[in-house]
């Protein structure tokens, strides 16, 4: 039975989602099944082989040579698993922490530091020469938030700045120069529309609440960059357009602030051909950089969804990398694990590998890609 709570979120998107034009482009030509993804390559492949001998090359490999960060979510409960891991290493270059590093997860209450989840994920991947991602720091989503209670009861704005200034601090310290990268504030803008939602945090400290948490993050650790992360901007011109206001008001404004993630939760199963492009052109024209953070592509009811959903992953990852997005995270890389199951209902395979880590035309449709940009062209 799916919690309540989604279903609310998911029938909101769902409208918005309705509105898209889904016109895909001609299905990929890649067989339903696709062709099957080399064995991970022992040897050590350099950029040169990537080129001249692509099926050499594991995805992780291709990836490096076209100098792009390709990363995916990952739970520290599922990295005992072998299967699990070795995918996951031949695979990707990055890892995000799915829920670790959430302050639900790390700071349940006020004297209590969960460190354990996230440092087993950071230490996996210090041994294993990834880089991670840090999300987040900051969000409060009523439904779905990862907030916890004692924080969303503080009401005095100096109190509740000093208990952010605490948390950030201490978390971005405990993981400076292994964490490169931190989701800083997580949708800031309503889920579905263009305002600014009103969270906790906006409620209390006001509309500035967002360029102060980059300012407390910058002083925490000079040297991390520092993202804004928002969701559901492919379908909604008028919330990508929020989203681009917010982001030139913060860089008009002086405030720290490196990049934008744009998540990718393709919840249709597609997304109108050149409208990340754009997207991606006009948020790098203020000067910072530009992500895909979470992508999943829930399979439609198209004749034959697997060829629908790798068409979409090679739009994504081509408009992405056309627009000199140079990082792509999935939000999971196996059909087995998925938050989609939850939110919209098992069955969905949003991701490029199956629920047995066979890899599906979706991984095939992300390493054309990577192949197609080699040595970063
Ligand atoms: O760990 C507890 C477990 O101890 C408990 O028994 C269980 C039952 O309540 O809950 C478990 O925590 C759940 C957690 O996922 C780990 O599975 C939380 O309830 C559940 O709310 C949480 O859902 C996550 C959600 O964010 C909210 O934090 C999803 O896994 C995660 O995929 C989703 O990811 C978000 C991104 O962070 C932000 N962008 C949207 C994206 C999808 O919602």
């Amino acid at each position: 039975m799916r919690p309540r709570r989604f279903v609310a979120i998911a029938s909101a998107l769902a409208a918005v989602v309705g509105l898209a034009a889904a016109s895909l482009a001609a299905c990929s030509g890649a067989a339903e099944t696709g062709r099957v993804a080399p064995p991970a390559s022992q040897t050590t492949t350099t950029r040169a082989s990537c080129t001249h001998r692509p099926d050499a090359c594991t995805t992780r490999q291709a990836a490096d040579a076209a100098g792009v960060t390709l990363g995916t979510a990952v739970a520290a409960s599922h990295l005992d698993q072998a299967d699990y891991r070795r995918t996951l290493l031949e695979t990707f270059n990055s890892i995000t922490p799915e829920n670790e590093l959430k302050w639900s997860s790390i700071h349940p209450t006020p004297d209590t530091w969960n460190f354990g989840p996230a440092d087993q994920i950071v230490d996996f991947a210090q041994a294993n020469d990834l880089q991670v991602k840090g999300h987040n720091l900051i969000w409060d989503q009523k439904v779905i938030g990862s907030t916890p209670d004692w924080v969303l009861r503080i009401d005095d704005p100096a109190e509740l700045r000093r208990v952010i200034r605490d948390h950030i601090t201490t978390v971005m310290h405990r993981y400076r120069g292994k964490v490169d990268r931190w989701d800083v504030v997580n949708e800031p803008l309503d889920t579905v529309g263009s305002g600014l939602y009103d969270n906790h945090f906006r409620h209390v400290l006001g509309d500035d609440y967002v360029a102060e948490m980059f300012r407390i993050a910058h002083e925490a650790d000079p040297e991390a960059h520092l993202f804004l992360n928002e969701a559901a901007v492919e379908y909604q011109p008028a919330k990508a357009g929020a989203l681009i206001a917010l982001v030139k008001r913060l860089v008009d404004e002086g405030t720290p602030i490196d990049g934008v993630g744009v998540q990718g939760h393709l919840i249709s199963g597609s997304v109108e051909p050149g409208v990340l492009r754009t997207l991606f052109d006009e948020l790098r024209s203020l000067g910072v950089a530009v992500a895909i953070t979470e992508l999943d592509i829930p399979t439609s009811s198209d004749a034959r969804p697997l060829d629908a959903q790798a068409t979409v992953y090679g739009q994504v990852l081509a408009e992405c990398l056309d627009a000199s997005c140079r990082e792509v995270t999935t939000w999971g890389f196996t059909d087995r694990y998925t938050w989609i199951d939850d939110f919209l209902g098992p069955g969905r395979a949003p991701l490029p590998f199956d629920r047995s880590y066979r890899p599906k035309s979706a991984l095939n449709a992300i390493r054309d890609e990577l192949l197609l940009h080699q040595n970063g062209n």
